[in-house]
């Protein structure tokens, strides 16, 4: 459907929209010196490691999740990457004996209803598995660290390269990018896998000593082959600057490494919720100074050649006293609307600061997930049986993967930059391809609750430019619906993640503005078809 501009003009005065304040933002029609590569796979995602098999398919493709992928591929010419790790990266141990996996997990709880395994055995197959993935999807593997034995690590690495080694993986067009040797291992004497003084100087002799036998195992030798290593992959404690000064890369392994990853956690907070303001964490100012703190080891990766990629969580919580794992999101923050609009304000975010890409945990039952890959019978946020169980579906944040591609792009040469936007609560984005401004994204942070009471605020937003562009919008109940977004006329909420209903855009002249309400968010696609 296409609304005529002459009728969004009506719709602009209509008085159920109460604007509460305007915005004149000034868009560059070239990209300015300080825009930013915009990777066609910004968006990408981790995959906590234990219940892999159920991501991929087992016998054959989990065509659900096969399906969420492409969506998203489609959108930017190419599938989110995937890296498979997290915290079962360092309870894995390859055996000769074992098929696929065996899991040993912990007993589910009302705040961990789907814990990750302590113990996790596999085989060569379940490394094969990656063949059931979209063509073109790019992956990095963790190898355990944690366990301190380098013939397990170099069991592992040999079974991922030999997997993707095989006909039937070479055939299916997945590569192998990465090799990841430890998660987090900054935070080891935390999480009991070492103890003592844990500092970034035994971890970097540490690491060399599993990762250099390893890497050794698959003839990797440097940063040049197809495969090379992901360094770092810490939390909080030690820092890439900090193990650079140490002279990893100057080790054999860090040699081959060609990639530094950082993981983020937006706020600390108790597992069940409670303790947090949706309205704070989805806000602006909050999402600048989570990513800033990062600018200093993002400037020494790239001064280093290496690429500088963000492992993240839409939300975490704390650890629980008892227990030595995070729980995975915090309901009521993590799965709902406003987290679709704070992933897109903290991609682009990120993007703008020079970070290549962002891997989103995900895990089967996980609160934060992009989409639940397989059916559950237990609850997400409280692990109450479910009868009948939860059908494969996307959960909020999936939309807002949606808007980000859109706005990405299929040329695979487009740049970012963030616009100036004279709100407290709109944020901004231009990207450019070719060197010509194509697309805008506007994001209205401010939570509309189910809790809200009056009018719905809306803010009007001039562009200091004339001419035509289309509209697409992410219509949003309020920022704590977990259900019934809409992108563009559409929900992608069905059995198989096809949109559903028809493709709305709105044709506008520029001269007049657009409007866009608190928790919404605007693509502005210039040079209206
Ligand atoms: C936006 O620009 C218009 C036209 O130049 C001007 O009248 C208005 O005051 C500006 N608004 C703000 C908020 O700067
Ligand atoms: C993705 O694009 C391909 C090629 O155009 C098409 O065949 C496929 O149906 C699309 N898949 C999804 C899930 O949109
Ligand atoms: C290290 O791993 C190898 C291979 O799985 C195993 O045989 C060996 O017992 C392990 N060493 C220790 C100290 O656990
Ligand atoms: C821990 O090790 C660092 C250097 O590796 C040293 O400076 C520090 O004194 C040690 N701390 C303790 C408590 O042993
Ligand atoms: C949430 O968890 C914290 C810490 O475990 C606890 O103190 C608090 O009472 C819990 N709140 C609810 C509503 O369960
Ligand atoms: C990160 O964002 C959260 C809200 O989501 C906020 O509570 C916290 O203070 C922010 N952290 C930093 C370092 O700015
Ligand atoms: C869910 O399914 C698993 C595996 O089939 C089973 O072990 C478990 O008891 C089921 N839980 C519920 C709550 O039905
Ligand atoms: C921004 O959003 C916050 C939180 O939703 C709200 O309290 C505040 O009034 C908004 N500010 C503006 C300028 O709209």
């Amino acid at each position: 459907m296409h609304l005529r501009p002459h009728l969004l003009a009506a719709a602009t005065i209509a008085p159920h929209l109460v604007v509460s304040s305007a915005v004149n933002v000034s868009v560059p029609i070239a990209p300015p010196s300080d825009s930013q590569t915009l990777s066609r796979t910004l968006l990408s995602f981790s995959i906590e490691e234990d219940r892999w098999p159920e991501w991929s398919g087992i016998d054959s493709r989990n065509d659900f999740a096969y399906n969420a992928l492409t969506t998203l591929g489609n959108l930017t010419g190419q599938p989110p990457k995937l890296r498979v790790g997290g915290d079962s990266e360092d309870h894995t141990f390859w055996s000769p004996t074992v098929a696929i996996n065996e899991d040993q997990f912990p007993s589910p709880s009302t705040n961990m209803p789907y814990p990750e395994a302590t113990h996790i055995t596999v085989g060569n197959a379940f490394y094969e598995l990656v063949r059931f993935l979209p063509r073109g999807t790019h992956m990095t593997w963790g190898i355990n660290l944690g366990a301190d034995n380098a013939t397990n690590a170099a069991n592992m690495v040999k079974a991922v390269v030999g997997a993707f080694a095989t006909d039937s993986v070479k055939d299916s067009g997945v590569i192998l990018d990465h090799l990841e040797i430890g998660n987090e291992a900054d935070i080891y004497t935390f999480t009991g896998l070492r103890s003592g003084n844990w500092t970034a100087e035994a971890y970097v002799s540490d690491w060399i000593s599993i990762a250099g036998p390893a890497v050794e195992a698959a003839g990797i030798d440097g940063p040049d082959g197809p495969v090379s290593v992901q360094g770092a992959a810490f939390v909080v404690q030690f820092t890439p600057t900090e193990i650079f000064d140490l002279g990893i890369l100057d080790s054999a392994p860090g040699k081959a490494i060609t990639q530094i990853s950082q993981h983020h956690y937006s706020v600390t907070a108790f597992c069940n919720g409670s303790d947090i303001s949706l309205a704070s964490f989805m806000s602006k100012e909050a999402v600048r100074s989570n990513l800033t703190i990062f600018s200093a080891d993002i400037a020494e990766v790239h001064r280093h050649g290496l690429t500088y990629v963000l492992g993240a969580q839409t939300l975490t919580a704390t650890h629980s006293e008892t227990s030595s794992v995070a729980c995975h999101g915090a309901p009521g923050v993590s799965n709902v609307a406003g987290a679709a609009l704070w992933t897109i304000d903290y991609a682009l975010q990120a993007a703008s600061l020079g970070i290549t890409e962002l891997f989103f945990h995900e895990g089967v039952g996980f609160t934060y997930n992009f989409f639940q890959p397989v059916s559950l019978n237990r609850s997400t946020t409280d692990g109450s049986p479910l009868d009948p169980p939860a059908a494969p579906h996307i959960q909020a944040p999936f939309y807002g993967a949606l808007v980000i591609n859109s706005f990405i792009g299929s040329t695979g040469s487009s740049k970012v930059v963030e616009l100036d936007v004279g709100d407290s609560n709109v944020s901004g984005y231009a990207a450019f391809e070719n060197g010509v401004l194509v697309r805008a994204v506007f994001i209205n942070l401010d939570a509309w609750l189910v809790s809200s009471t009056g009018s719905r605020p809306s803010v009007h937003v001039n562009l200091d430019f004339v001419g035509e562009a289309s509209l697409k919008r992410l219509v949003i109940g309020h920022a704590d619906d977990t259900e019934g977004l809409i992108w563009a006329g559409q929900s992608y909420e069905t059995s198989d993640v096809s949109p559903k209903g028809t493709l709305v855009t709105e044709e506008v002249l520029l001269s007049g503005g657009f409007d866009i309400r608190s928790t919404e968010a605007v693509l502005v696609e210039f040079g209206a078809q």
